[in-house]
């Protein structure tokens, strides 16, 4: 037949597909979730995460210890206090859960990038991620108890801020405070992109965080806007925004590519807690190959243009990319 251009050409050998291939992966871009609670002597699984732990400071070596055997670089990590209030005052307690892990990572794993996830509602009582007014978060008085979360997250010894809240003029506000206490060189990571989605519903078990009344579309974005994720994403580039980021990520890889071509930011997905559990479920029915959709859905979010991929299968997927199974 004469057929001068057949792509199955270049699909003929393991070594060619290999040369050819168009998305390379590599465990530095992996960014791991971790949760950290008050007290001691605790580690406890999360029943909406199977396979995913809260630990007390004491014992973050147990997790440390993987995660840097992984090959995975960096972490991200949550606070689970054991007190909450109406203002969150917790978010900012020299400290709390987060400032200590950070300083005890720090300390034994210098080489581990500590990213501390910087919001209200896992310290807030009404679990909004600000300040209640009335019937919803107020968004300037919020800036200003964000920007003393992240500022003592800076001092505990943090390499990155990321703000999730969502409010107005966050990134300006954590901004002007960093660089006015000595952390010009702190970068942040905006989770510029975040929409209101069902896909945080684990999470949400994780940190004890559901909000008490009402829901987080006053903040969060409209599932349907994809114009307003540019805004959103331009206005936190200029506002200061070293990398930005697309929350949910499976869902959302739309986002990640119209980002990536428009702005020249490094840019983070999250594949959140939803999506993390709906493939334990649906693998530990023996309806899929676990493995192999991890892998799908790693490699799908760096094809539509994602730097970072933030993912609670970090250590695996980092064996994946080392077994050269990916990337
Ligand atoms: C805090 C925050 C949330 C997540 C990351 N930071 C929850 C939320 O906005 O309700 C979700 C992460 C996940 O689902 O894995 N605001």
């Amino acid at each position: 037949m004469d057929m001068p251009i057949r792509p199955r050409r270049l699909r003929a050998s393991e070594t060619l597909r290999k040369m050819v291939r168009e998305t390379r992966m590599d465990a530095s871009t992996l960014i791991y979730p971790l949760f950290f609670m008050d007290g001691t002597n605790r580690k406890e699984e999360i029943s909406s995460l199977p396979g995913q732990f809260r630990y007390t400071v004491d014992r973050a070596s147990e997790i440390m210890d993987e995660i840097s055997e992984s090959g995975v670089k960096s972490v991200l990590l949550f606070g689970i206090p054991d007190k909450k209030d109406e203002l969150g005052s917790g978010a900012w307690a020299p400290d709390g859960a987060v400032q200590r892990a950070v300083r005890a990572i720090k300390e034994k794993y210098p080489q581990i990038f500590c990213i501390t996830d910087v919001c209200m509602c896992e310290y807030t009582s009404q679990g909004h991620c600000g300040a209640i007014e009335g019937c919803d978060v107020d968004n300037d008085k919020t800036l200003e108890l964000l920007s003393k979360a992240a500022l003592s997250h800076a001092q505990a010894g943090a390499d990155m801020v990321a703000p999730s809240d969502m409010m107005d003029g966050r990134v300006a506000a954590i901004r002007a405070t960093l660089d006015s206490n000595g952390f010009a060189n702190t970068p942040i990571m905006s989770y510029a992109v975040k929409y209101a989605s069902a896909f945080y519903g684990p999470f949400r078990e994780a940190a004890d965080s559901a909000p008490a009344f009402g829901d987080r579309q006053s903040y969060q974005m409209d599932i349907h806007n994809r114009r307003e994720g540019m805004k959103e994403a331009l206005l936190d580039a200029a506002e200061g925004a070293d990398i930005l980021m697309v929350k949910p990520a499976m869902s959302y890889l739309d986002m990640v590519r119209e980002i990536k071509d428009a702005t020249n930011l490094p840019l983070a997905t999250y594949s959140v807690s939803g999506e993390y559990a709906m493939v334990k479920a649906a693998a530990a029915n023996g309806w899929i190959s676990e493995d192999r959709i991890v892998c799908e859905m790693a490699v799908s979010a760096f094809r539509a243009g994602a730097d970072l991929y933030i993912s609670y299968y970090a250590k695996e997927l980092a064996k994946f990319i080392k077994e050269g199974r990916i990337g």
